[in-house]
């Protein structure tokens, strides 16, 4: 069973079948490598490919100032069966620098893995230019698909061959040269040396997952896009990833990730867009976009038990509860002592005190509850 199964894979192989070398997830992707493709999109085929290597990615010095630049992207799924037709994206613009870690977040449905499935090539857009390291995937995909390492959402791997076979089969599919690929470091960096010559459906979820952000990094891209690639990964080694990935940005790749994990993407994201129901409704620095809120909360634990906000508290926010006030604040309009007097000049002593800056998930909840216009949900 086994050796059919990879027989038949070896028959497929791009250079046994004596296809051109094809840079990118367009090989990598369903079509040859993975029989499970999640996506149901109707992509052309691309039956003829062009014979010609892929460009190589520019020198430093030369290097773009964009690592991915989205113009007016929009999406639209095509009705099929009783599902209507989904506008997934409604012209997202969007300018990633190059050298950053930069966050993708919004709720289920969105739009983030329709984004970057069109920059993997995966899926198809409707309209709209989207460039990769400076090149249009349009003018030309191949170039444009060799600058990008891609981890999609969905995993679909092949089960019958071991991560170090995958990793090595990967590079050649890129045209790495064999003294020139990083497998063992790749699976020392995802922690799976020890299970290097595994089969890989024997791997858990955690481990496949950890497994394609390797496969992804075989041909050293400059730009890393990982969709969700610490869900279902445990603590330690989603630790361990996130250290690989802030080595791999140090030494100047660009990271693209997005993940449901908001205090992660605090930490780790230099800047981050915030994507509902297709459109970008927020997008810059973490610092920045963590000052837009100027929220603060002060939580104050009084003398007594309270049964009404005091009137000296009349112009704040308060939340009352048992002995506990807490006060919301604008921080540039209002200093912190304002409050305190207030609380004082109500008679009240302070037994406790804290403070609570606002935070990503603040920011993310108020910008992504507005519901669907337009009826797109
Ligand atoms: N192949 C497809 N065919 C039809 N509709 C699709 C397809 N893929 C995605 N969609 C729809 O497009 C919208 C955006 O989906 P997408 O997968 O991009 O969201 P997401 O932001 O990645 O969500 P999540 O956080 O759940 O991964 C959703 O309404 C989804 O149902
Ligand atoms: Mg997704």
């Amino acid at each position: 069973m086994t050796a059919i199964n990879r027989g038949v894979y070896a028959f497929l192989h791009p250079v046994l079948l004596g296809l051109p070398f094809i840079s990118g997830p367009t090989l990598s992707g369903p079509a040859i490598m993975d029989r499970s493709d999640p996506m149901p999109d109707t992509r052309a085929p691309d039956t003829h490919p062009t014979p010609t290597p892929p460009a190589p990615i520019p020198p430093a010095g030369a290097q773009p100032a964009l690592a991915i630049e989205l113009r007016g992207l929009t999406k639209t799924y095509k009705a099929s069966g009783k599902a209507p037709a989904k506008l997934a994206l409604k012209g997202i613009d969007l300018s990633i620098p190059r050298g950053s870690v930069y966050g993708l977040l919004g709720p289920n449905g969105a739009g983030k893995s329709t984004m970057i499935n069109i920059l993997a090539g995966l899926v198809t857009k409707s309209g709209g230019t989207a460039k990769i390291w400076g090149i249009d995937i349009d003018q030309d995909p191949r170039a444009a698909r060799a600058a990008i390492g891609v981890v999609p959402q969905e995993l679909n791997m092949d089960p019958f061959f071991t991560p170090r076979e995958l990793l090595d089969l990967q590079a050649g599919l890129y045209g790495v040269p064999k003294r020139e690929r990083q497998t063992e470091r790749l699976l020392e960096a995802v922690g799976l040396k020890d299970k290097a010559n595994a089969y890989a459906r024997t791997l858990s979820g955690g481990m496949r997952r950890r497994l394609m952000v390797a496969k992804a990094m075989v041909h050293t891209p400059p730009v890393l896009v990982l969709d969700e690639p610490t869900a279902g990964v445990d603590v330690e080694l989603r630790q361990s990833l996130w250290a690989h990935v802030r080595e791999l940005n140090r030494a100047g790749t660009t990271v693209v990730l997005t993940t449901h994990y908001l205090e992660e993407a605090q930490e780790l994201c230099d800047s981050i867009a915030i994507v509902n129901h297709g459109q970008v409704v927020a997008c810059d620095s973490t610092d920045r976009l963590l000052r837009t809120l100027d929220r603060k909360d002060l939580v104050a634990v009084v003398d007594r038990d309270l049964t009404e906000v005091p009137a000296t508290l009349a112009g704040f926010e308060v939340a009352l509860k048992g002995r506990q006030l807490t006060v919301q604040y604008p921080p540039s309009r209002v200093k912190v002592g304002e409050v305190l007097n207030a609380i004082a000049a109500a008679g009240l002593t302070i037994v406790d005190l804290s403070t609570k800056e606002s935070d990503l998930e603040d920011i993310f909840l108020q910008l992504t509850r507005a519901p669907a216009g337009n009826g797109e949900g």
